[in-house]
């Protein structure tokens, strides 16, 4: 019988996590949760009401009447915030933008952490975010650190907006995310950082599919 591991995946923005993390769940019938999708749902919902993103009592307060939940389906994952689908709206620039400003605060953390770890409980779950294995799962039975250059995670990104059809600015995007990174970085609380344990792979040069490959490895030797 297969073990219910509970996997892992950190890293900077555009690093390949939730592509990954999606396929390493699909494969092993692992239920995915996309932990980013949690903060980016509270930043939407502060942005539409008005909430000051720096008032951390506000923020506490507008969580504590917030539902999130994350439901898998056909067209991958949907996120309904209080009851409504806010799959779409979630991606938009200004929640990316100002997502990081939200995630700095420890009441919100704490409270999303709890979250967090209740869906992993039962295990067979793939995580993906900042903060997993170093305090969402700290005893995750496998921890990975997805890494690539800023250059090709903007890249990334920019190839995704023009395949959607969306506009692009490759030079922007590349400021985006190293801001988006610094903060994440440099937050006092559960910042953005390799756990000692999680295997670390830079996915610089590595197609999706070797990188998957290489989880399946790890879990292939803990089954
Ligand atoms: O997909 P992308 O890398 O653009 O971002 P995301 O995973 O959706 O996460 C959005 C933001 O939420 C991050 O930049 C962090 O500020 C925050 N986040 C966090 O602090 N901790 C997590 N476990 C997940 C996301
Ligand atoms: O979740 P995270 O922000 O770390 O990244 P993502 O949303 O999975 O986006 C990564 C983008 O890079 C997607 O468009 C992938 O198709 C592409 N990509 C990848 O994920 N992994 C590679 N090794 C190469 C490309």
């Amino acid at each position: 019988e297969l073990k219910k591991l509970r996997i892992a995946i950190d890293g900077p923005a555009a690093a390949g996590k939730s592509t990954v993390a999606k396929i390493v769940a699909g494969k092993l019938s692992y239920l995915y949760i996309d932990t980013g999708a949690m903060y980016r749902s509270l930043t939407y919902k502060a942005l539409s009401s008005n909430v000051d993103l720096h008032d951390e009592n506000a923020l506490n307060q507008l969580l504590s009447e917030t539902t999130i939940e994350l439901e898998p389906s056909e067209v991958g994952q949907l996120v309904y915030l209080d009851g409504n689908d806010v799959t779409d709206e979630i991606r938009q620039a200004s929640v990316t933008n100002s997502v990081s400003h939200v995630a700095v605060h420890s009441g919100v953390r704490e409270e999303m952490v709890k979250r967090q770890q209740l869906l992993a409980k039962e295990g067979a779950v793939v995580m993906d975010g900042r903060d997993i294995g170093t305090h969402v799962i700290p005893d995750a039975e496998i921890k990975v650190f997805l890494l690539a250059s800023v250059d090709e995670r903007a890249q990334r990104r920019h190839e995704e907006n023009l395949s959607k059809g969306y506009p692009s600015d490759l030079e922007q995007l590349k400021g985006e995310i190293a801001r988006r990174d610094k903060i994440d970085s440099e937050r006092e609380v559960a910042p953005l950082k390799k756990a000692e344990d999680a295997t670390e792979i830079d996915t610089t040069s590595l197609s999706i599919s070797e990188v998957v490959d290489q989880i399946m490895l790890l879990v292939e030797r803990k089954g």
